[in-house]
């Protein structure tokens, strides 16, 4: 997904964006660029590369004027990373510029009409035919308003122009013609005004702007915004009329800075035990020996009369869907089946009456499962949410939902609101399970270990210097596998993700079980094993399926309870996890697997934070 943010006020525009660009580049950043209005004219400066590299130094070499702009940060969807595909894309007249999130479907059928029109494109980019598009339709518009005036006609050429689009779109246009006017546009892809002081903004999410405005507006789903110094509109496509409520950013721009760590990976595990601190903060009910939430909009009686739940997700969150299946089915012994979200909408997954469905995104943008949570509302079912952004498209559409707390996070790979999200599900299933058949006992030792976690987190991250070392050893191979079984088999995939996504190393996870089924012909001296093999109910069996890896020369790095002796004879390497309850090592056992991805990425010279080919929220199906 692409970063946008527009910039309207009395400050020279070009520092504000390109800053806020730099908080955006997480979202993608195969390329970056600006247009500003200076003096009547449009002027552009792209370029591809990442920002330090790319933009800034163009920046300080030809310097632009003006106190009105947009700028973007890609991640390519239609076209190669390239300066002529770089954002902002100008119409025909070179009088107005266009970023833009997101993707025309149609947009084929729409430059074949301009090509015959005689319109000339520089660019492969959906987003420049909707450049021209809106350029054709403030022709017709501004030649109008000549003569009625009245309307903003960039206003109104951007309605005209998305009327004809098929496709999703968060975007900015300025124009030469309109000095002092931004028109913003959202329709699947995140839009926020900020309102500032004789200032106002646009971005596609708050860290952009959080440093010069709290006060923000989360545009819908055909949403227009008008946004000028001193004030905004919203019209709205649909309806005409536009709800707009201002809501007041919970996190600060220290909160969204990386400090002292070397990357915000680093930083963001760091975070883990606050993260888990707020994600419990309020909602252990030890009295009535449950959890208890604010947001789940159901009464009892509904929560008590649902006899399913399918979970989707995507990614890491997917991978927490499967400990959520785990948790649910054992706490409250309510069916749950996981779904991938782009799997769920496509494949008419049968629904009963009282099937919920629940998503899990960090996010709370990921068009996959935007799109499973409208899918499951159209056919009449409650869509709940467990969500990391506040104000997030999800968290806005869903019929209910929890928050993790676990404040931004801005590393592309996952950390603190995967094991946020393990500790609401856990709440979530003693909740749903204290409504049936939990003994209070059960529920309260759940509890219990839940509010140990943190510190448990804390004593795991004195580990990281020889987390360090045994990361090094291994940063040369080219193949892993991480195994685990029962409620760390989705553990051992996540190991394998976190791996994959930051070093480029093939990893993959897998059930320790299924490994005699087939991958094991894999295993041979030069492709090491993440092994999770924590002194849990299924202990011998997985030391059994250690056995057949070691029998074949695989190295074994263990992930195991401290105490454990015997897993000192068969792994050439040990990382102790503290003693857990079987629902809570999940949570336990990612922490070291993060470092350990984290450090090969960092031996490796990869960059951890913004990982070749990835984006942080993937807002396009
Ligand atoms: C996680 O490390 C990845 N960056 C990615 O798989 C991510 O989890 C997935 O895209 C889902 O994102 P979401 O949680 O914001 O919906």
């Amino acid at each position: 997904m692409c970063g946008i943010i527009g910039f309207v006020g009395k400050k020279s525009a070009a520092p504000i964006l390109l800053e806020g660009l730099r908080r955006l580049e997480y979202r993608g950043y195969d390329s970056a660029g600006v247009a500003l209005l200076d003096e009547g004219s449009v002027l552009i400066r792209k370029k591809k590369g990442k920002i330090d590299e790319g933009l800034a130094r163009l920046l300080k070499s030809e310097p632009v004027a003006g106190n009105l702009g947009i700028g973007h940060t890609r991640w390519a969807t239609h076209g190669v990373p390239s300066d002529k595909n770089s954002h902002p894309h100008l119409d025909q007249s070179g009088k107005i510029a266009v970023v833009h999130n997101g993707v025309i479907e149609n947009y084929d059928a729409l430059k074949q009409r301009l090509l015959k029109a005689g319109h000339t494109f520089k660019s492969d980019t959906d987003t420049e035919v909707l450049a021209h598009l809106i350029g054709v339709h403030y022709e017709k518009r501004h030649g109008q308003n000549g003569k009625n005036g009245g309307e903003n006609p960039l206003t109104q050429a951007v309605c005209d122009a998305l009327r004809e689009v098929i496709g999703t779109y968060g975007l900015a246009v300025i124009c030469a013609g309109q000095p002092g006017t931004i028109v913003g546009a959202r329709r699947g892809s995140p839009l926020i005004i900020g309102i500032g002081t004789g200032e106002n903004f646009l971005a596609s999410d708050a860290n952009a702007i959080v440093a010069h405005t709290k006060k923000v507006v989360y545009l819908s789903d055909y949403d227009v915004a008008t946004v000028t110094s001193d004030r905004f509109d919203v019209l709205n496509l649909g309806t005409d009329t536009a709800t707009v409520q201002i809501s007041n950013l919970e996190f600060s721009q220290e909160d969204a800075a990386r400090g002292r760590h070397a990357h915000f990976m680093l930083k963001e595990i760091y975070e883990q035990p606050r993260a888990i601190e707020n994600a419990l903060r309020g909602r252990v009910d030890a009295e009535g020996a449950t959890a208890k939430f604010g947001g789940l909009n159901m009464s009892v009686s509904e929560m008590r009369s649902i006899d399913r739940i399918v979970i989707a997700a995507s990614g890491t969150s997917w991978h927490a869907a499967l400990v959520g299946e785990y948790l649910i089915e054992e706490l409250a012994q309510i069916p749950v089946e996981v779904e991938f979200a782009h799997e769920f909408c496509y494949r008419n997954c049968p629904l009963e009456k009282n099937t919920v469905l629940l998503v899990l995104s960090q996010s709370g943008e990921t068009a996959d499962t935007l799109a499973a949570l409208r899918e499951a509302k159209r056919r009449g079912h409650r869509a709940l949410a467990i969500v990391n952004v506040v104000g997030s498209t999800i968290a806005r559409e869903s019929d209910g939902g929890i928050y993790m707390h676990a404040g931004p996070e801005i590393g592309v790979a996952s950390t603190k609101a995967f094991v946020s999200t393990l500790a609401v599900l856990s709440l979530l299933a003693v909740h749903l399970g204290r409504m049936r058949n939990l003994p209070a006992r059960r529920a309260l030792e759940i509890l219990h270990a839940l509010e140990a976690v943190p510190k448990q987190i804390e004593s795991l991250l004195t580990q990281n210097n020889s987390l360090k070392k045994i990361a090094k050893k291994y940063a040369k191979a080219e193949d892993f596998f991480f195994l685990g079984r029962g409620y760390t088999f989705p553990i051992a995939l996540e190991g394998a993700l976190k791996l994959k996504e930051i070093s480029y190393i093939h990893a993959e996870g897998y059930s320790a079980a299924e490994m005699k089924h087939g991958p094991i012909a894999l295993i041979d001296k030069n492709t090491p094993t993440v092994f999770l093999v924590p002194q849990d109910s299924m202990y011998d069996k997985t030391m059994a399926n250690l056995a057949m890896i070691r029998a074949r020369q695989g190295p074994i790095i263990a992930l195991a309870t401290e105490g454990d002796q015997a897993i000192k004879k068969v792994a050439n390497d040990v990382i102790y996890l503290p003693k857990a309850l079987e629902p809570i090592y999940p949570i336990i056992a990612t922490v070291p697997l993060q470092l350990f991805a984290y450090h090969i990425a960092a031996a490796r010279g990869c960059d951890v934070d913004k990982p070749r080919n990835l984006a942080k929220s993937v807002t396009v199906e």
